[in-house]
């Protein structure tokens, strides 16, 4: 099972599925313009079943209480406002509790070098690997015909909850 947060137009949500994982798209439930953008794309991409929940960051609620066990957590690019970074991290710690072994795969652009999730990780007894974009051929500025990627530094890792020493 794949939870994805903050999925707006859920584009890695929506590859997933199509290469038949279960997923589950969320987004803020504060912002229904973006949830039923996110049930949009599942309908023109014919994936009607895919569920969109509402899940705020940093909320602890009924949703997030009743999603049902995941493995893999996907956030593409949730770390770009610096005063959000706790709100996801807690959403991510409860999940990580219900599921010790779930991981947390997520990519950001690296918009200031100042901004750390560090301290944040070890307070909510996180850890995170990361994993070099050439691994996979995706350190490049055209990817897939598109020029986005361009000069941005791309990063990404994997969050899993820490493992005692
Ligand atoms: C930069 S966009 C990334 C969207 C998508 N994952 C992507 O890569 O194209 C950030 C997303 O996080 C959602 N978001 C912002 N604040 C949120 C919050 N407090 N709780 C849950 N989602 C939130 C936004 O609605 C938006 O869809």
């Amino acid at each position: 099972m794949l939870q994805m947060l903050g999925a707006g137009v859920s584009l890695p949500g929506i590859v997933a599925a199509k290469c038949g994982a279960h997923v589950i798209l969320s987004d803020s439930a504060e912002i229904p313009l973006c949830l039923e953008n996110s049930r949009r794309c599942c309908e023109l991409n014919d994936l009607p079943g895919v569920p969109v929940v509402g899940l705020t960051w940093g909320e602890i609620s009924p949703e997030l209480r009743s999603l049902p066990p995941v493995d893999i957590i996907l956030g593409s690019d949730v770390f770009y406002e610096p005063e959000d970074f706790e709100d996801v991290l807690v959403t991510l710690s409860f999940l990580l509790k219900r599921n010790p072994s779930g991981q947390f795969w997520t990519t950001f652009q690296e918009r200031s070098s100042d901004w750390t999730i560090e301290t944040l990780l070890n307070k909510w007894n996180l850890q995170c690997t990361d994993v070099p974009l050439d691994i996979f051929h995706a350190n490049k500025k055209h990817l897939a015909g598109s020029t986005l990627p361009g000069n941005c530094s791309i990063q990404m890792m994997i969050v899993t909850a820490r493992t005692k020493m």
